[in-house]
């Protein structure tokens, strides 16, 4: 069975979704299987790993398994991911888009927040690695997620308003967890990204994530660079983006990676 990780932040745009990917492609590259849910209706996730929903040819997607309220209703879900690099044939996408908003209406059906949980159900034992990318909201996917993983990896920027959305997650998981069946899921780590190095207010707000979250946070912080926006506008890997610093973005991510094995086998 995979090791299933929820990255998370109650606010947007912090890069969960990239932080997602690159962390996803960069275990790929140390040889493992990886698998990469996307549970946000926005769909970028998918986007950004190549994937597009075709109208004329429609495509089974997370949301259809999670309406389908069957164990193992993911196994029909995964499709390759598409990059014209090898360590791509060891990753697969969950894909996701606009119609998964549908599910939040069916928050109410008894037992609605496992179905996640209830689709993934051998639906990734040859994996070894789950990821899901979820909305910026604590509410009905998120939770599904919640109840289907196994630890939660928080990402933020060093920002006020990403600091608060964090620190709300971690008490709503510690508040509702249980309601949630998910009695062990705590969290894993912090990943700080879009780090601007030399700027005072940035090193304050760090600081201050250091002080909330003390070991939990992780090394390296993942610094702002064009090249991984690049990256996600162009649907590419890292290695194939545009743009300046790369070798250091790609390294940067591959520590990730290291810390994350690291951290959840301790
Ligand atoms: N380290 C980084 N350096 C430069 N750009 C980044 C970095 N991380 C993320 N971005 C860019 O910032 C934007 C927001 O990132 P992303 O979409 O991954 O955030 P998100 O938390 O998933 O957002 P949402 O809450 O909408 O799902 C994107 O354009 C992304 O490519
Ligand atoms: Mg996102």
């Amino acid at each position: 069975m995979a090791r299933r990780t929820v990255v998370l932040n109650n606010r947007g745009g912090v890069g969960k979704s990239d932080v997602t990917l690159r962390l996803g492609a960069a275990l790929a590259k140390r040889g493992r299987r990886v698998g990469l849910l996307d549970f946000d209706p926005q769909g970028n996730l998918s986007r950004r790993a190549g994937w597009i929903y075709d109208e004329s040819q429609p495509q089974v997607t997370v949301s259809e398994a999670v309406q389908a309220d069957r164990v193992g209703a993911l196994a029909q879900v995964w499709t390759p991911v598409a990059w014209n690099v090898e360590y791509a044939s060891r990753m697969k996408l969950a894909p996701a888009w606009l119609e998964l908003e549908n599910r939040y209406a069916e928050a109410g059906l008894a037992g609605a927040h496992l179905r996640l949980a209830k689709a993934m159900q051998g639906a990734d034992d040859d994996l070894d690695h789950v990821l899901i990318d979820c909305p910026p909201s604590l509410f009905h996917l998120t939770q599904m997620a919640m109840a289907a993983g196994d630890g939660v990896l928080l990402v933020t920027r060093a920002e006020m308003d990403s600091v608060l959305g964090a620190k709300r997650c971690r008490n709503f998981i510690f508040d509702k967890r249980a309601a949630l069946h998910a009695d062990d899921l705590g969290i894993d780590g912090v990943v700080v990204n879009d780090y601007e190095q030399g700027k005072p207010r940035q090193r304050a707000q760090l600081a201050s994530v250091r002080r909330i979250f003390g070991d939990l946070v992780w090394d390296p912080l993942i610094a702002r660079r064009e090249v991984i926006a690049n990256a996600a506008n162009d649907y590419v890997p890292l290695e194939a983006a545009t743009g300046s610093q790369l070798t250091q973005a790609v390294a940067g991510f591959e520590l990730l990676a290291d810390t994350y094995e690291k951290r959840i086998s301790a």
